[in-house]
């Protein structure tokens, strides 16, 4: 990134304005012991500008770190030629780079929070092309906790601390989740070891939601994005692992990663799309477009378009890290959007909450800012650092269309992709829900230490949860397998949980369970 600070030859310490400090110890003051005098330019302007160094956090994934890199392509996908699928540039030479900068966070606890807490891992890479910029904003699991947008802030607000107390407590979690039973799949991958990524580069990344290639005819296919590490092997933690870590260190992760960078071992991944025709696949028991559903890998396999290594850290964490802004909705021509309500509900707030959080004129910003042309009509606004002008703009023309000499619109890269739709506007889930299929099959896929751990963990988290919660987590987890939901019961049972704190408290929950009945009212 280019540096926005002044290359000096001298070390003389200036003000904001370019005047030399000479004393920046004393302010000026009537006699040496005050009161001070209101004309102290330089220590408002050092006190002020210090009184508004923080922004506003990020509402999620507040807690990150990055580096640069850049992505090569293969050319190729699955043996043919890139371009048979998409017309994206980036992917069609082989050999050909793109920079790029990664952003890796973690999701629900604050910008100091541990890197050890169970929570998926943000894996969030800005591609700067030749055709601007192409935002990937995933996760390290591939798959969500819900398929609808209008849930997300009551998600967030439940995986928080309680507002009145500020405590952490899984009753909030377990009460949204219970009562949202396609979370169910991800519950399961998040209270096993895959819930806690040894460190951001032994782990993977995925696009989650389902986006679409569209070639130079305009034909589309939805595909699937995963980043997987290579050189080294995916390392997850158990809870007693991280609690260690913990203990002696909150940002493990974050060294981690700065330091291999350091030393030279550049971390690398290679991405994969999985890709299948455009329509609704009756032929699947769940729905392409549903984020709580993985595309089993063995049916449609992992094609490799390119690898990507990240080689330098940044030189300013928050010109960098902090003030860099991805969005769903940031695509290049060749990838489009799917009908993927989530990615939808996504594609509006990322940059929505990023004209708050940064600013209007956030994308000025060098982290920000494509690497190409970029000639606009937007102007001003606060922190307006240039007019976005372009070379033979007519400065006076500041709107199109216009004959005097301002911008043009470009001419078409290839066939518009053009679905066509048919349908009722409604308020309605999707058809296929089958909420706890994949469970199961993830449930029986896990090695045996994975399973222990996961019952463990949801033992421990869920024992101090209301009954009525419990028996709906068990009822849950006996229709995704009868073998995890009784574990499940009968390690809430043994560990004295509100639900088993009995033997016929726990013949119940497991009855309700396999009933699919509640046992108590509320
Ligand atoms: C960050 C919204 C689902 C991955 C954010 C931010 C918002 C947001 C508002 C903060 C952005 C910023 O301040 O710059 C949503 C909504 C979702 C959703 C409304 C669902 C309706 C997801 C999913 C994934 C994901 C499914 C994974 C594929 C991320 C990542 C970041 C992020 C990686 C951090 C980006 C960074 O490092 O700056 N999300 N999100 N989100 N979200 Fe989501």
């Amino acid at each position: 990134m280019k540096s926005t600070e002044q290359d000096s030859n001298s070390s003389t310490l200036t003000n904001r304005q370019g005047h030399p400090i000479s004393d920046n110890q004393n302010i000026r003051t009537i006699g040496n012991r005050g009161p001070s005098t209101l004309e102290n330019y330089h220590f408002i302007e050092k006190i002020s500008h210090f009184d508004r160094e923080r922004i506003p956090e990020r509402v999620v994934h507040a807690r990150g770190a990055g580096a640069h890199g850049y992505f090569e392509a293969y050319g190729t996908v699955g043996g043919e030629p890139v371009s048979k699928y998409t017309r994206a540039k980036l992917f069609q030479e082989k050999g050909k780079r793109t920079p790029v900068f990664v952003r890796f966070s973690t999701v629900v606890h604050g910008g100091h929070s541990p890197e050890t807490l169970r929570d998926p891992r943000g894996f969030a890479t800005k591609f700067y092309t030749e055709d601007g910029n192409w935002d990937l904003v995933g996760n390290n699991l591939k798959i969500f906790f819900i398929r609808d947008p209008l849930k997300f802030p009551d998600m967030v607000h439940a995986f928080r601390p309680d507002p009145v107390t500020n405590l952490s407590n899984p009753e909030r979690m377990f009460d949204f989740v219970s009562n949202s039973p396609e979370a169910t799949h991800m519950i399961t991958f998040l209270f096993s070891p895959w819930g806690i990524p040894a460190n951001y580069r032994q782990m993977q990344g995925s696009g989650v939601n389902t986006y679409k290639w569209v070639n130079s005819g305009g034909e589309a296919v939805l595909v699937k994005y995963h980043w997987e590490p290579v050189k080294v092997e995916i390392k997850n933690l158990t809870q007693a692992e991280a609690e260690q870590i913990q203990g002696k260190h909150t940002s493990h992760a974050t060294q981690d990663l700065y330091e291999a960078i350091e030393r030279g071992e550049y971390p690398e991944w290679e991405l994969c799309v999985q890709i299948i025709s455009d329509d609704e696949h009756t032929e699947l028991d769940f729905d392409p477009l549903d984020p709580t559903k993985l595309w089993d890998h063995e049916k449609f396999p992992f094609l490799p378009v390119g690898k990507m290594v990240l080689d330098r850290n940044p030189e300013n964490y928050f010109a960098e890290v902090e003030q860099v802004a991805f969005g769903t909705g940031v695509l290049v021509d060749g990838l489009d959007f799917s009908d993927d309500k989530l990615l939808q509900g996504r594609t509006f707030s990322y940059s929505d909450t990023q004209r708050y959080r940064v600013g209007t004129n956030y994308l000025q910003l060098p982290i920000n800012a494509p690497r190409t042309h970029v000639a606009t009509n937007q102007r001003d606004g606060q922190m307006a650092y240039h007019v976005d002008r372009g070379a033979g703009q007519n400065p006076h023309v500041n709107y199109e269309p216009s004959s005097l000499g301002g911008l043009k619109e470009a001419a078409p890269s290839g066939k518009e992709h053009e679905p066509a739709y048919n349908d009722k506007l409604v308020r309605q889930k999707i058809d296929r829900t089958n909420d706890f299929g994949q469970a199961g099959d993830t449930y029986r896929k896990f090695e045996n230490w994975e399973r222990d751990e996961l019952i463990a963990n949801l033992v421990n988290a869920l024992k101090v949860c209301h009954p009525v919660i419990q028996r709906k987590m068990i009822e849950h987890f006996t229709n995704a397998d009868a073998d995890y939901g009784r574990r499940v019961a009968e390690g809430l049972a043994s560990a004295g949980g509100q639900a088993g704190t009995s033997d016929s408290n726990r013949e119940g929950a497991a009855a309700a369970a396999k009933s699919g009945q509640r046992t108590d009212g509320y």
